[in-house]
């Protein structure tokens, strides 16, 4: 063979392997993700028509943040999974726990039953906007610290935005109008009690802050 021939099946067979290879990882990415964010069909059901990932920008904490999402993708996901805000929690993902709560135009909302597609116009706060630039916790966040207010914490990102989002429409609540106020988040430790104290806490530094 001579050597023009030979370099010539060398380069086609090393793009052919590139090739192979670039599909397989392709494949695995997309499958990855596709379990993730849940592209593939639900037993066995197709996609919905037009399900195809769409590049929007959702303002969160305060930010312009360019994201690709799908049409199916609850803002959960997109809040935790692709904008990196872990803060945010994932418990019954059903619309059940609260753990998800973000405010979406200052009203408190379970994320995980919220379609990202359809906030792309409203501003999304989660619990990592909530500290102002300099580092100093929102009034509710320094409120729990004080109180002790949880135990293993995993609902408290959700209480506290729901805390936050109904002090913006009662600043001065009775205990018993806070609990109702934020009765759309459960705690699987139990702690309520010691969680209304931390909230009433709250309250009472807003009322100092603004006074
Ligand atoms: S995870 Fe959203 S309400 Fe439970
Ligand atoms: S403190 Fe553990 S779930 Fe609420």
């Amino acid at each position: 063979m001579d050597d023009t021939k030979m370099s010539e099946q060398t380069s086609e067979s090393v793009s052919r392997r590139g090739f192979i290879k670039g599909v397989i990882a392709a494949g695995a990415v997309a499958s990855s993700s596709a379990y993730l964010f849940r592209t593939t069909p639900l037993l066995g059901q197709p996609s919905a028509p037009g399900s195809v990932e769409r590049l929007i920008t959702l303002n969160v904490n305060g930010q312009d943040r360019r994201v690709d999402v799908m049409k199916q993708e609850t803002l959960a996901m997109t809040l935790r999974y692709k904008l990196g805000l872990t803060g945010t929690k994932l418990g019954c993902d059903r619309a059940e726990c609260g753990a998800c709560t973000v405010l979406i135009d200052d009203v408190p909302h379970y994320s995980c039953s919220i379609l990202t597609h359809t906030v792309r116009n409203r501003t999304i706060q989660t619990i990592e906007g909530l500290e102002r630039p300099d580092g100093t916790l929102h009034p509710v966040q320094q409120a729990v610290i004080d109180e002790q207010g949880f135990q293993c914490a995993f609902c408290m990102s959700g209480f506290i935005m729901s805390a936050v989002g109904f002090l913006k429409t009662n600043p001065s609540p009775t205990r018993e109008q806070l609990a109702h106020g934020i009765s759309g988040n459960l705690c699987r430790c139990g702690d309520y009690d010691k969680i209304l104290r931390a909230m009433m806490r709250g309250a009472a530094y807003m009322q100092k802050t603004t006074t």
